[in-house]
């Protein structure tokens, strides 16, 4: 612990923060607001007063006990515990309630025609390897093979080549590459890189449904909740370009038993695909197997003035719906004071 002492304020003189005393189930919450309303940064001096006002009025309307605060905190304590380099419950816990994908949502929201997002997840890493169009990024000899072949274009249908695509899925057993305590090398990932044409195909398995890590508390929740903690049959991709709006998705496989009750709600409509069956041309074009598994899709990318537009007219309209007299400041809201 550091010896140095924070400097002392008087909350007496009217200098000072405001004066705090005999606070109620009735008066905490503006004063606990006016208290946090010191910085002149209006964004998180916003972001803490609706952080009070709902942790607040949750706790008067569940009038919520002690014993259900202290587990609330041995739980995030666990959370801390059981996080490491390559294991985040805390982002576990976003994703198992929603939040990942609401935010994702609020902030990539897509024109008719675009590709929507899904939720990131822990398993995206940094060092896969960037293949050349039509390798293979599975070694993995037990699972199903399956050709990709893709597209990349524009709201208007134009190829957008030079794209960096991120790949990711489990091998045959449900598992990530990062996810064997003996991984020595990236398997089931890669980069690739969007042609002239807008194209990128490469080999991979038919992805399987897997299990989100639940050995830890969040898994106990999702038990005491009676939820599973399966997530359907998925591919990642990640596109990132200057200029377009960075795309982080998956495509799920229809009629996967976990379709419509995915643990961490990243499935949408439009990200649900039919598997195909590599003809005897396409097998003779791409250089596989005739009968295997074939996953064609075309991604349609925005651009970053597109989705700014968008969620600026998107963030009016809600904040409208709301009646809440705010303006947004660098395309988010804060109190419109003038
Ligand atoms: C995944 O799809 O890799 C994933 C997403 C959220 C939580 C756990 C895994
Ligand atoms: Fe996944």
């Amino acid at each position: 612990m550091s010896g140095e002492q924070p400097e002392r304020t008087t909350s007496r003189t009217g200098s000072g923060p405001p004066a705090l005393l005999d606070l109620t189930i009735d008066n905490i919450t503006p004063n606990t607001i006016r208290i946090n309303s010191q910085s002149d940064n209006a964004r998180l001096t916003y972001l803490m007063a609706r952080l009070v006002t709902h942790l607040h009025d949750f706790a008067r309307e569940t009038r919520l006990s002690t014993a259900e605060w202290t587990a609330a905190i041995n739980f995030l304590i666990g959370c801390g515990q059981i996080s490491s380099d390559v294991r985040n419950e805390f982002i576990l816990l976003s994703d198992v309630l929603g939040l990942s994908l609401l935010v994702d949502n609020i902030n990539h929201p897509k024109p008719p025609g675009g590709t929507e997002g899904s939720v990131l997840g822990p398993f995206h890493t940094h060092d896969a390897p960037v293949l050349p169009n039509g390798s293979s990024m599975t070694s993995d000899p037990a699972g199903e093979p399956m050709l990709a072949v893709c597209t990349v274009k524009d709201t208007h249908g134009r190829a957008i080549p030079g794209v960096t695509v991120d790949i990711w899925e489990t091998d045959s057993s449900g598992h990530y590459d990062v996810q064997h305590a003996d991984r020595d090398a990236p398997s089931e990932r890669c980069v690739m890189v969007s042609d002239e044409q807008g194209r990128f195909w490469f080999r991979g398995l038919k992805p399987v449904s897997y299990p989100i890590p639940h050995d830890g508390p969040v898994g106990k929740l999702l038990q005491l909740l009676n939820r599973h903690c399966w997530r359907p049959a998925h591919v990642h991709f990640m596109f990132g370009k200057d200029g377009w709006d960075r795309l982080i998705t998956a495509l799920y496989l229809r009629g996967d038993p976990y379709e419509t009750s995915d643990a961490v709600f990243g499935v949408k409509k439009s990200l649900v695909i039919d598997l195909d069956k590599v003809d005897k041309e396409t097998a003779k074009e791409y250089g596989v197997e005739e009968g295997i598994w074939l996953l064609k899709h075309d991604f349609v990318l925005t651009t970053q003035e597109e989705t700014e537009k968008l969620r600026d007219q998107l963030a009016t309209e809600a904040l409208q719906k709301l009646g809440l007299n705010l303006k947004l400041v660098d395309h988010l809201p804060v109190p419109d004071l003038d």
